[in-house]
């Protein structure tokens, strides 16, 4: 009698605290422990289990969701052997996450298709997993985001989006130059992550001297880099883009198939003495 009333107070307990994990375990894993006569706090320990790995693993979901990511591949499924400038150690010590606790800006600089947005991704994954809100954003969608919500007056919400999660990531800066307001708002992230040490990754195919280019003044230029720069690890991809390498290897050469088409080339028409 005793104990059905304690296991009717142990159900409500749960119910009321919302562990429904753990509720929906209960009878099972007192079955468990009975029957293999586990010692008594293997039961509050399995139910608690249960419930924080449940928690996680929503929380994980609706950060999913949250992020923004355009694919999820992960770093495990990253062909290094494809791209041998980039250092395999330096990213497997990125992935322990080790940046996001110091506040380390990690910037992948690189050619189109050498794997910079995919190495950001595999990064961005690792931090979900790990429990962190992580938001994505290539450049020309923040600059049109911007843009909107000066003209709705909800700018200073769009930053606070931009500065709440523990992980940013800033894809494809510098394809397009950025006006003033565009690059006063991009030095008001840089600079307001800086303070509260929550990092930045961005990929961008320009090199930090051509940061210059892209902003309407080579101060604020300066202003930002420095910011961004002070703590950071800089990746350098070089090489081949990896679709066009991999069309190469299935035996199919782009750059032929241009040749091909562009047919009667002249300068070839004209050096060949056989016509
Ligand atoms: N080394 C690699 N291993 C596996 N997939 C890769 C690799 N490099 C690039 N990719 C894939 O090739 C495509 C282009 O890569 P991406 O990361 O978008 O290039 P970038 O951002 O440098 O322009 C993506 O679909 C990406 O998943
Ligand atoms: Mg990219």
């Amino acid at each position: 009698m005793q104990a059905q009333l304690s296991y009717e107070r142990v159900r409500q307990g749960l119910e009321d605290l919302q562990m429904s994990t753990a509720l929906e375990a209960l009878d099972n894993t007192l079955e468990v422990v009975r029957v293999e006569e586990l010692p008594p706090i293997e039961l509050v320990d399995r139910l608690l289990d249960v419930e924080l790995k449940a928690r996680h693993d929503r929380r994980v979901s609706t950060n999913l969701k949250f992020a923004g990511l355009p694919y999820h591949q992960k770093l495990d499924d990253f062909d290094f052997d494809a791209q041998p400038s980039i250092d395999q150690n330096l990213i497997g010590r990125l992935a322990t996450l080790r940046f996001l606790e110091d506040g380390t800006n990690v910037l992948l600089l690189g050619p189109p298709g050498v794997g910079k947005t995919a190495l950001a991704i595999g990064l961005a994954l690792k931090a979900l997993e790990a429990g962190h809100r992580i938001y994505y954003i290539p450049c020309h969608d923040l600059v049109g985001r911007l843009r909107k919500a000066i003209k709705l007056d909800r700018r200073e919400r769009l930053l606070s989006t931009m500065i709440r999660p523990k992980l940013l990531v800033l894809d494809e800066i510098g394809y397009t130059p950025l006006e003033r307001p565009e690059a006063n708002f991009l030095f008001e992230i840089v600079a307001k992550r800086y303070d509260l040490g929550k990092p930045i990754i961005i990929t961008s195919n320009k090199s930090w001297g051509s940061w210059g280019d892209i902003l309407p003044e080579q101060v604020m230029a300066a202003a930002i880099l420095d910011r961004l720069l002070h703590r950071s690890v800089t990746i350098n991809i070089q090489g081949e883009s990896f679709r066009l390498r991999q069309h190469r290897e299935a035996g199919i050469n782009p750059m032929s198939l241009e040749k091909q088409k562009g047919g009667n080339d002249t300068r070839e028409n004209v050096s060949n003495p056989n016509r």
